[in-house]
């Protein structure tokens, strides 16, 4: 499944609720008549629907706008602050988390969505006490400057492993008959939608590949 793919209860739920919030915003001008048009509009609460989340394998239930994305939830409803808004359009890859193994841009993706779906963030990756692997490895490589990229870094590099081997073919892959080969040239290509302003991208390959065993 892509993060495109809707179900078709989930499908419902924002058009009902997009058709809610429409009825709402017009009931003055056609029911109310031409003695009350000219009042005032009354503030009017958005729609909000009922989604259950799982993320980091805990289950959270949430009334959210059905425009929420994935990531506004994941920040400000369930405060899980280490996955990064930077661009907010799909450009930067500092949203980026691991949902049912595949990495997303959660900026990019509505909340309702990603209901029944294992959501991993740079949280459940690992803890201070005990790290990721990928994690120590950008630690040991000082794979980051300001740190704000790397959330979603790790979250990329880990699951851009599991696609490597997974034999899933990249714009590099030379054969597509074969298994893309893990090496520099792949992850490069596979990294590239995961933007570090600092320019830390060396010293992240470095642990990449680490990680994956080959040399650099
Ligand atoms: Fe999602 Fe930049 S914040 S890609
Ligand atoms: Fe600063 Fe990547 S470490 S943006």
């Amino acid at each position: 499944m892509t993060e495109f793919d809707l179900t078709r209860r989930q499908l419902l739920k924002v058009s009902a609720a997009a058709a809610s919030s429409a009825v709402v915003a017009t009931r003055p001008a056609t029911e109310a008549g031409a003695a009350t048009s000219a009042a005032p509009a009354q503030a009017t609460q958005p729609a909000t629907v009922n989604v259950l989340l799982r993320v980091n394998g805990t289950d959270h239930q949430l009334m959210l706008d059905p425009r929420t994305t994935l990531l506004d939830a994941l920040r400000e409803r369930l405060h899980l602050t280490g996955s990064k808004k930077g661009c907010d359009q799909g450009q930067c890859g500092a949203c980026t988390v691991i949902v049912d193994g595949r990495r997303i841009l959660s900026c990019l993706t509505l909340a309702v969505m990603q209901e029944g779906h294992d959501i991993t963030t740079i949280e459940g990756l690992g803890t201070p006490k005990n790290l990721h692997p990928m994690q120590a490895a950008f630690v040991k490589h000082d794979g980051f400057q300001c740190g704000f990229c790397t959330p979603g870094q790790i979250c990329s590099a880990v699951a851009m492993l599991e696609e490597v081997r997974a034999g899933i073919p990249s714009h590099v892959t030379a054969d597509l008959n074969r298994k893309p080969e893990a090496g520099n040239a792949e992850f490069r290509e596979r990294m590239s939608g995961n933007l570090c302003r600092c320019g830390a991208y060396s010293n992240i390959q470095e642990a990449i590949a680490e990680v994956a065993g080959v040399q650099r």
